[in-house]
């Protein structure tokens, strides 16, 4: 079969890769894809992003699949377009994919199906926001509504950060996506990213993993976009498994079940694993990046079957079973990230990399002549398995160690966590 990867980061990169790997594809396209995904993928300049344009192309290349790696696709409604069109597609609809789109939204689904999440209070005025501050101690997180690239959550320590975020929201920092705010209250514990396939029905799990979503070492800095993943078998036990999946997982799609619009494609659960338990900090309608990457490493057998099947609303007759071997991805990201970003440096030392026994995926990179390119804010994210997390962890720095470009921003600590909690 020939499937169709809409995307263009880092994840897309794991999801072509795995494709192409896979007995069942002959053919595996991506658009608008990246300097990397060229070496696995053949890419289609995307000349319109919206439903229709996605549409047109799969019409055009002639695929029996079409795989969205982004939200915005997703929230914009091009699977309705494409299930209109009786076009087969993995991602949800506009209305499930408003889980990740409006945070006020998956509030309330959580509500309806009683999943465990942190108290809140939804709020559209400052004064009701300062009012809803003296319900919850410090710090305080303050959440706008919208989609707003990762920038759209504010731990706030004290009154005056709060105050401050809350202004800036509401004013319009964010567009839209700040007008309407949540604030909610602080959970302490864990955070683990758990990913699960489904067609609306049956679930297949992925394995979990861990994000780090800040830009410095130790968790400091501001948010971004992930700085890099691991995934460990260890990271949850197969009771934690299945409580999330009993508490949290089945009772959310039972509820958009209820409400006519099932959930299918990828649901990622942002979890935070606290003392009384398994917390929901957010869900996203797609796959995480760069979750993806460490936990498409992972996988063995046919991801082109199992997206089929999932498409086709019979994942319960697919499994997928995993290398027990821990994996990672480092982020390799651009001078100024998550702020603006410089655009335009080379890269070099890509097949010294690879040579260490890792994959380096591609995210914002870009091909000017026989150079590879900077272009975007997380550029590369550099992917190994070991026998142990250690190993994998090793193997992965000494990867980035030869990779260079001007201004290359990594963590050090990448898995770091793992190794603390399994020592
Ligand atoms: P979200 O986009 O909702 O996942 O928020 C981004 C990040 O903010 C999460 O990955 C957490 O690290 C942090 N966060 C969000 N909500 C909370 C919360 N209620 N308590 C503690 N940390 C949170
Ligand atoms: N890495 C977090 C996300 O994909 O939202």
């Amino acid at each position: 079969m020939k499937i169709l990867v809409a995307g263009s980061g880092g994840r897309e990169h794991a999801l072509a890769w795995r494709l192409a790997q896979s007995p069942s594809v002959s053919k595996v396209y991506a658009s608008p894809g990246n300097a990397g995904i060229s070496a696995d993928a053949e890419c289609v300049p995307l000349i319109d992003p919206s439903p229709a344009g996605y549409l047109a192309l799969a019409k055009s290349l002639g695929v029996n699949l079409t795989v969205v790696g982004p939200e915005a696709p997703l929230v914009a409604g091009i699977a309705d377009a494409f299930l209109a069109d009786g076009r087969l597609i993995v991602g949800p609809t506009a209305a499930g994919a408003e889980m990740e789109g409006s945070k006020s939204f998956s509030k309330q689904v959580m509500a309806e199906g009683g999943v465990p999440t942190a108290r809140y209070v939804e709020v559209t005025t400052y004064d009701d926001a300062v009012k809803a501050l003296h319900q919850f101690p410090y710090p305080v997180v303050i959440k706008a509504d919208g989609l707003a690239a990762g920038k759209g959550v504010v731990i706030a320590e004290d009154r005056a950060t709060a105050i401050e975020t809350i202004s800036q929201f509401l004013a319009g920092s964010l567009g839209e996506a700040g007008k309407r705010l949540v604030i909610e209250e602080f959970l302490v514990g864990e955070e683990v990213s758990y990913i699960v396939m489904t067609d609306g029905e049956s679930i297949l799990a992925t394995e979990p993993a861990q994000d780090h979503k800040t830009i410095f070492d130790g968790d400091k800095g501001p948010n971004t976009g992930g700085m890099g993943a691991y995934c460990d078998s260890r990271i949850l036990t197969g009771a934690q498994r299945s409580e999330v999946i009993g508490k949290i997982i089945e009772p959310t799609l039972a509820v958009l079940r209820r409400r006519g619009t099932p959930f299918s494609g990828f649901l990622f659960a942002g979890l935070m694993m606290t003392a009384d338990g398994p917390k929901t900090l957010e869900f996203n309608c797609r796959f995480g990046d760069p979750e993806t990457q460490p936990i498409l490493y992972r996988m063995n057998g046919d991801l082109g079957e199992v997206l089929m099947a999932l498409a086709q609303k019979r994942l319960a007759e697919v499994k997928v079973d995993w290398n027990t071997e821990p994996s990672i991805c480092l982020v390799l990201a651009a001078a100024g990230y998550p702020g603006k970003v410089r655009a335009g440096d080379a890269i070099t030392g890509f097949a010294e990399a690879e040579a260490e026994g890792a994959k380096v995926f591609h995210a914002g990179t870009k091909r000017v002549g026989s150079d590879i390119v900077t272009a975007g804010g997380r550029v590369l994210g550099v992917t190994a398995s070991g026998a142990t997390l250690q190993s994998a962890i090793d193997r992965a720095y000494r990867a980035a160690s030869h990779l260079r470009f001007d201004g290359m921003q990594m963590r050090r600590d990448i898995g770091h966590k793992g190794l603390k909690r399994w020592a």
